[in-house]
């Protein structure tokens, strides 16, 4: 005989599953409107563009692979509805994210603090800051360059609109964060929850456990999917986890050519090299598996698998 408990673990993933979710829906919102509104010349559009490399495409192909009638009806208990119904729930719903909360590291971190105990998602918070805080550095030093006298000169009015320049960089690094940071943390660790998929088996055959009495090896096998179905978890894990696009400040196509802009560019690209080094020192002294989710060369630019 031996034990079959539902893990906190699995209750994590599944809200991960609608964050990685979410992060894709939202900016391809993000995408959309920045394609719509802004310039290729436009500095904003400069910044943001390498964010959301692909994010579109990945989208599309998503919804035809993943949704309707796709691989979350046939792999998942709960199914493209249930998924739906889990993305609309709160903590990470979209019926009631708001950017400035949901969308704020920080301010997301100090609202959810309970996960702050539950082990190595502490790196989550440590590394996700550090990295949050570099970005917000170089949107604050880009935005700076182009917006200070800008803003001064016209007064920009509130009610819907950038109230000040801090609005405005606040703004632009939770995009950023969000395509980047955010993305990779719930993305890149699929394929270690899926790989081995009776710790994630994403359907369950029978009824559930009503009691927490412990279940015969023979139920637990009983309740697994077929070999076919399990191959199919690994490979789809497999595949979302794959790294596709560039590192965090490495862009695929450079939109920044005004001098000043690039050492601004260079000194967030240093900045993010001495975070590597950091997380790496850290990472060596940790007795648990490392965390290396958000080493920022771990780290694409966008939303983009
Ligand atoms: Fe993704």
């Amino acid at each position: 005989m031996e034990a079959c408990h539902f893990s906190l673990d699995q209750k994590v993933q599944s809200l991960q599953i609608s964050a990685e979710g979410i992060t894709h829906l939202l900016m391809e919102g993000v995408d959309l409107s920045t394609h719509r509104h802004l310039s290729v010349y436009h500095p904003i559009y400069k910044l943001l563009a390498p964010h959301l490399l692909n994010t579109m495409a990945i989208n599309k192909k998503g919804r035809e692979l993943l949704l309707d009638g796709g691989i979350f009806d046939s792999l998942m208990s709960v199914g493209v509805k249930g998924s739906e119904h889990l993305m609309a729930k709160r903590i990470v719903g979209l019926v009631t994210w708001h950017l400035d909360v949901d969308g704020t590291l920080p301010e997301d971190l100090k609202r959810r603090v309970v996960c702050v105990n539950i082990g190595r998602r502490m790196r989550y918070v440590y590394d996700g800051l550090k990295v949050y805080e570099a970005i917000k550095k170089y949107v604050t030093n880009y935005i700076h360059l182009y917006y200070s006298e800008f803003i001064t000169e016209l007064g920009v009015p509130g009610g819907g609109r950038f109230r000040n320049l801090d609005h405005l960089i606040q703004t632009l690094t939770s995009f950023i964060v969000t395509c980047s940071v955010q993305h990779a943390a719930v993305n890149f660790p699929q394929y270690n929850f899926s790989g081995f998929p009776p710790a994630y088996p994403t359907e369950l055959a029978g009824s559930p456990p009503i009691d927490k009495r412990p279940q015969t090896m023979e139920a637990v096998l009983n309740a697994l999917p077929g070999v076919a179905t399990l191959t199919e978890i690994i490979m789809v894990g497999n595949v979302l986890s794959a790294k596709v696009t560039n590192a965090l400040g490495d862009f695929e196509t450079m939109y920044i050519q005004d001098l000043k802009a690039v050492q601004i560019l260079h000194e967030f690209r240093v900045e993010l090299s001495e975070i590597s080094q950091l997380f790496t020192a850290s990472n060596k002294q940790c007795r648990v598996p490392p965390y290396d989710y958000l080493l920022p060369e771990n780290i694409p630019n966008s939303v983009s698998i």
